[in-house]
């Protein structure tokens, strides 16, 4: 944890389940927020089920948040979301730059900051994720690589508007493996010195998530970690129980 910085549960529901389902997981999420004191909740379902989930939150406490947006503000772009859209759905938040989209897209560390410079213009807080792949940590490159991903997907006015850093280790995503506590205080540890760096004033209080296998069993020991202010949380959000457990362990 920071001092002073209010930790940030995040769920990414990536591309899971039914309309209904949804529904059913929002509503199990709102329901258990009683055992939830120190953390803000955010849930990111995927675009056709931001609605029911904001209906479902009364558009509060818990926050909603797109999974991707365009770096475009409207027109001629078919398939794609503006930020602005995203706002008008509800959403208050948005995750770029996920190593599933870097992968799966082609997305670059140019084209993550021009969403994240359209999502702040649009009044959303932008997640921005950052993190090596297994081949760069077993080289001893992953602060390198990670340092030069937030230099490159960061825009200029990113901790000024509240932008929020996930750091997730590819190959900790989804297969139950996480780095050691002590390497992911390291992480963060040059993540808070680069932002501090970069943005004075503003980059001290950033809130930095890890992300990558995070589950109730380990979320107590990660999110006590020195800068570490919450975590991004894939599988484990798409149980309710499981998702409110991992919220309930940040200190309150
Ligand atoms: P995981 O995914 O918790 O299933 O590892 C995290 C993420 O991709 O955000």
């Amino acid at each position: 944890m920071t001092p002073d910085v209010r930790p940030l549960i995040a769920g990414n529901w990536k591309m899971n389940g039914t309309l209904r389902e949804a529904a059913a997981l929002a509503e199990g999420v709102r329901a258990g927020l009683e055992g939830v004191r120190g953390a803000d909740l955010l849930i990111c379902p995927t675009f056709l089920h931001l609605h029911v989930a904001a209906a479902s939150m009364g558009w509060k406490p818990v926050a909603i948040g797109g999974q991707d947006c365009s770096a475009e503000a409207n027109g001629a772009h078919t398939g794609d979301v503006s930020a602005a859209m995203l706002a008008d759905a509800g959403c208050g938040y948005v995750i770029l730059g996920h190593s599933e989209r870097r992968a799966d897209h082609g997305e670059s560390d140019a084209l993550v900051q021009a969403k994240a410079r359209a999502a702040i213009a649009a009044g959303l807080i932008p997640i921005v994720c950052v993190g090596e792949t297994e081949a760069q940590r077993d080289s001893g490159e992953a602060e390198a690589v990670v340092a030069a991903q937030l230099a490159g997907s960061l825009p200029p006015d990113f901790a000024g508007a509240k932008g929020v850093v996930a750091y997730e280790p590819v190959w900790a995503i989804g297969t139950g493996r996480t780095p050691t506590n002590d390497d992911i205080a390291a992480m963060h540890g040059r993540m808070r010195a680069e932002l501090a760096g970069r943005f004075p004033g503003a980059g001290e209080t950033t809130r930095l998530l890890y992300g990558g296998s995070v589950k109730p069993s380990n979320a107590a020991a990660i999110l006590a970690l020195p800068n570490v202010d919450g975590a991004l949380v894939g599988g484990a959000s798409l149980k309710a129980e499981d998702f409110l457990a991992i919220a309930a362990a940040v200190p309150a």
